[in-house]
């Protein structure tokens, strides 16, 4: 049985960097059908879903495979279409499209436009659309307001609701719950249970995660903390933590995430400390991390997706002035302009310069352009007057097109003298240099180049890695 427990078990790393979590198998039996699901061991009720996408999905293939019947909602039509003709329609996702058309197939994972007749339906709703930033980077609850009001017509004597959207501090229980009690005539707290338990996931990863990843709950009331945690402990094979608040665990997501931040500000800092000095920052950071307590991140062009660079201000729009998180995030954001200024006083100028950016989704093997760091480098490229193409092998032509950028077909011969990778596609390092008789400089914006070879003329930068020190750090 899934163990509850109030504080996690894992211990720091030994090692440095970042922790290995095994996969805890999955003691579960063979679960109990009931209705109304009031958390007992070994029985399963109905969940529902809201916001099948790329983290939704995998939840509810999740909850399915430990016996829960469940209701995947989502507003867009042809999401609903896919799941019940049992395909899953997120990619890159390994395991995913088996699971989900074996579930679907078995009865158990079914799709909705309806919110409020699955909320009715549920045991348990889960929600997972997006919230993202404004103008302003405060939070823009353009999609979760509208997820909330349309479930809560449908939330009953019994309900519980789990936000798993990263959310600002004090959001589940000052903003939503009463939300769903105006619509709901209901109290929460007392008639239904409310909780936050933030989704941690690795897109890519996502199957492997949830069964390794100690599960965060946190309710408004203690009685919501452990009907959610005990939801969890029904689905997930991995530890299920119970905290004493929705607002610690809205927090531990923000703080867990906002250190990633900070710690890839201070590594971007370290780069240019490495770079005064001539020395391979990556040399040095893998030494440091020997020592148990280091864990320092990898510096680079920049930090993108829609997790890591916009929940620090999640986390600021509920605390201004945090120096040290608005800080890492000017550092992180200005890593692009630092990489321009680099290339241009290099080429004594950008104005005319065909320059190649290779990448650009916010990270490799995600199809995602959510706050990726190319879109400013094509900007200010464009705004500099270089003559830019780009190329990503997960962008068709016209999706590359529709950035400002001249598609460039892998292997073509062009006139670029400048090359600058954003993302660490392992095709980067077969690039040949011979396709590109002009090439003055590979700025490689992930350190992902480091043993390329290159012809003598071709200055090498990396973001903290020179020319002299690359291969032999690398090798
Ligand atoms: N993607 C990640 O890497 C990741 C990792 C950890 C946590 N998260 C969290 O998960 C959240 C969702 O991320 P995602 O990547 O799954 O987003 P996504 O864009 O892939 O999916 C969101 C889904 O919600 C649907 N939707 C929008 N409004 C809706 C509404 N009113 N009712 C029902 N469905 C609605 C959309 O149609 C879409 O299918 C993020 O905001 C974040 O808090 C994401």
């Amino acid at each position: 049985m899934t163990r509850i427990v109030t504080l996690p078990s894992v211990g720091a790393s030994m090692l440095g960097g970042s922790i290995t979590l095994p996969p805890q198998p999955c003691t579960h039996g063979p679960a109990r059908s009931v209705s109304p699901w009031t958390g007992a061991e070994g029985t399963a009720g109905t969940v529902a879903v809201v916001g099948a996408g790329k983290m939704g999905l995998p939840l509810a293939a999740q909850f399915a495979t430990h016996g829960w019947s469940v209701i995947a909602v989502d507003v867009n039509p042809a999401v609903v279409e896919a799941i019940n003709a049992g395909r899953s329609h997120v990619g890159e996702e390994p395991g995913l499209a088996e699971v989900v058309g074996r579930v679907h197939a078995e009865g158990r994972l079914r799709a909705t436009l309806d919110a409020a007749q699955a909320a009715r339906e549920a045991d348990v709703v889960v929600l997972i659309v997006p919230v993202m930033l404004n103008e302003q980077r405060q939070p823009d609850y353009r999609y979760m307001d509208p997820a909330v009001d349309s479930i809560a017509p449908g939330v009953h004597a019994g309900s519980t609701v789990i936000f798993e959207t990263t959310l600002p501090i004090g959001d589940t229980r000052g903003r939503f719950a009463p939300r769903l009690e105006h619509a709901s005539g209901l109290m929460a707290g007392r008639d239904f249970h409310v909780a936050f338990s933030p989704e941690r996931l690795f897109s890519g990863a996502v199957l492997a995660n949830l069964a390794a990843y100690p599960k965060l709950v946190g309710g408004i009331t203690p009685a919501s903390t452990d009907r959610a945690a005990a939801f969890y402990a029904s689905v997930l094979d991995a530890e299920v933590v119970a905290m004493s608040s929705a607002e610690a665990a809205e927090f531990s997501k923000l703080a867990d995430t906002t250190y990633r931040d900070v710690n890839i500000g201070l590594a971007n800092e370290f780069a240019r400390v490495a770079d005064l000095h001539g020395i391979d920052v990556t040399e040095v950071i893998a030494a440091a991390n020997s020592q148990p307590y280091s864990h320092i991140h990898m510096p680079g062009i920049g930090v993108g997706g829609h997790c890591i660079p916009v929940y620090p201000h999640l986390l600021l729009a509920r605390a201004p002035g945090l120096r040290i998180v608005e800080t890492a995030r000017e550092v992180n954001d200005g890593q692009t302009d630092r990489a321009l200024d680099t290339i241009g006083a290099l080429l004594g100028g950008l104005a005319g310069t065909p320059v190649l950016v290779l990448g650009l989704t916010y990270r490799e093997g995600v199809k995602e352009l959510a706050y990726s760091r190319a879109l400013p480098l094509i900007r200010d490229l464009l705004a500099a007057g270089a003559d830019v193409a780009a190329y990503d092998p997960l962008m068709t032509a016209a999706e590359i097109e529709a950035l400002g950028a001249r598609p460039w077909a892998w292997a073509e011969p062009g006139p670029y003298r400048a090359i600058v990778t954003q993302t660490a596609d392992r095709q980067f390092a077969t690039l040949d240099p011979a396709w590109f008789p002009d090439l003055a400089v590979v700025y490689d914006g992930r350190n992902s180049l480091r043993t390329l070879a290159l012809p003598s003329g071709v200055v090498y930068l990396g973001v903290g890695v020179q020319a002299g020190t690359r291969v032999r750090a690398g090798a």
